[in-house]
């Protein structure tokens, strides 16, 4: 950490820099006499950015968590973590800012936790793998303060059967905690749905014509199964009711397995459809509430239709999947609505879905980088709760980030090399050996490796990695035996 003595003299370096940009770019009036040049029209790049702009910040977020206890007021809070990180961080990088004794005692008191996000530039992939750092001067803070509703979800049940027929959360819900962090993409996917969804909420907020320009709100991903589609879908929700709180008051996620409306109760299901949706025209008149519907596996809708104009079920579901999408389009008329779609089956998606969806965004089995960060965060988990030691505690890297392992020499690799080195390219190896494997039977693997272990008392890291690749290997003929 800097002395202050040493952050001041940054800061006035940095101020003195972001002066002289300033003064060099401010437009000469002087020149503008009658002797002036003719005037030439302006380029199309510059007409695209504003002139002589200051240097562009990066606005980037501090999501701030209270304490189940805390009543403070938000505005105190947003005011006093301001001083906390003018003071403290002369540089931005994505991840937590740790209370520490003798930091303010109104902070120390109230909050839970405060994290930093989206420093990354907007072409870097999501996940893990940002390790972008800013310094205080490229950055402008945007504050959001919440706090976690801890009932769990609330259950519809069937009258008769005592069949779950939607769940419904208030958001963000203490259960979604961590999980937007800990999904891993190829692509920028993230970043891109929750800028779909903000813009969305402000054209129709804004009023704009839809007869003009159409959005529907309304969201499909689809994919194989166990690449993060539904819990994609929960983090877009939890992420932006922390992101909204101060426009919407409260936020709440319905869910609803659309298998659930094809069960042996179908004829049920037209019943099942008018409660959901009476349910949530209750939420959504009070505009104040920020409501996103999650139909889950939506590839259910298309095989019962066909079902149904195959003569091998009764018309009744084709009556379900009618009332559906028509009060899908009753909601368009609400603002603040997002509908979230999911399916596991690419070619099979109602059509009447595909075409109500804006972005229809294909999830994929995870590349190895992917595979190696989501097998990396399970280590650090383990780590953390103490389940596997090391050798080299205390080191801050005990397994390194992909991009760091994959670009070293293989000669590195030798037995003199550091223990973490070892460590991760034992690591790197056995996300090798897992290419086509998803995401969620990636997250099994290391407890598939635990339970090889003959002694798990004080688990040394490197003799853990072997089992993981024994693991890995198991798994993939275990797989291939069932095709
Ligand atoms: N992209 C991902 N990154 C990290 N973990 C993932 C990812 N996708 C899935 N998982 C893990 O697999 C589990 C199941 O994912 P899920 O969202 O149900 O997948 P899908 O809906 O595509 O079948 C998640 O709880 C998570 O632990
Ligand atoms: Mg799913």
């Amino acid at each position: 950490m800097a002395s202050d003595m040493d952050l001041d003299a940054r800061k006035g370096r940095a101020d003195e820099a972001v002066a002289s940009h300033a003064t060099r770019s401010e437009p000469d009036f002087q020149q503008l006499s009658p002797m002036a040049p003719p005037f030439e029209p302006p380029s199309r790049q510059s007409l695209l950015l504003p002139p002589h702009s200051p240097i562009e910040k990066v606005a980037i977020a501090v999501e701030v968590c209270l304490k189940p206890s805390s009543s403070a007021c938000h505005d105190e809070i947003t005011s006093a973590v301001e001083r906390l990180l003018a003071k403290r961080s002369l540089t931005y990088m994505d991840g937590p800012v740790v209370l520490k004794e003798g930091d303010d005692p109104f902070l120390c008191d109230n909050v839970q936790s405060i994290c930093i996000c989206d420093t990354g530039n907007e072409e870097s992939a999501d996940g893990l793998g940002n390790d972008t750092v800013l310094l205080f001067w490229q950055v402008t803070l945007n504050i959001f303060v919440y706090q976690f509703n801890d009932e769990g979800p609330g259950e519809e049940l069937d009258d008769s059967e005592g069949i779950p027929n939607f769940q419904d959360w208030i958001l963000p819900a203490k259960e979604f905690d961590g999980l937007w962090e800990s999904l891993i993409f190829d692509t920028t996917l993230k970043r891109r749905l929750i800028r779909y969804a903000e813009v969305a909420l402000l054209f129709s907020e804004t009023a704009v014509n839809p007869n003009m320009i159409s959005w529907n709100r309304v969201i499909l991903l689809h994919g194989p199964p166990g690449t993060g589609k539904t819990s994609l879908c929960r983090a877009i929700a939890q992420k932006l009711s922390i992101r909204l709180n101060k426009r919407y008051g409260e936020a709440q996620l319905v869910e609803i397995n659309a298998h659930s409306l094809f069960s042996k109760w179908f004829s049920e299901s037209g019943k099942m459809v008018t409660k959901l949706f009476q349910k949530i025209h209750s939420f959504v008149e009070e505009g104040d509430t920020l409501i996103f519907l999650l139909l889950d596996e939506v590839e259910s809708l298309a095989s019962a239709r066909h079902a149904a104009l195959s003569g091998s079920e009764p018309s009744d579901s084709i009556r379900v999947v009618n009332a559906l999408l028509t009060q899908l389009d009753k909601l368009k008329a609400f603002p603040n609505v997002i509908v979230l779609t999911t399916s596991n089956v690419t070619g099979a998606i109602d059509i009447a879905f595909v075409d109500r969806a804006d972005i229809k965004a294909f999830v994929g089995l995870p590349s190895l980088w992917a595979r190696y960060e989501i097998l990396r965060s399970c280590i650090k988990e383990l780590i953390r709760v103490g389940l596997l030691s090391t050798a080299w505690e205390g080191s801050e890297d005990l397994i390194l980030e992909f991009t760091r392992i994959d670009r070293m020499n293989c000669c590195i690799f030798s037995s003199g090399a550091p223990l973490n080195v070892l460590a991760s390219k034992l690591l790197l190896e056995t996300a090798q050996k897992t290419e086509g494997l998803s995401c969620r039977a990636l997250r099994k693997l290391p407890f598939l490796a635990y339970t090889m272990l003959r002694n798990v008392s004080k688990v040394d890291l490197l003799k853990y990695l072997e089992c993981m690749e024994a693991a890995a290997k198991k798994e993939m003929t275990e797989i291939s035996e069932l095709k």
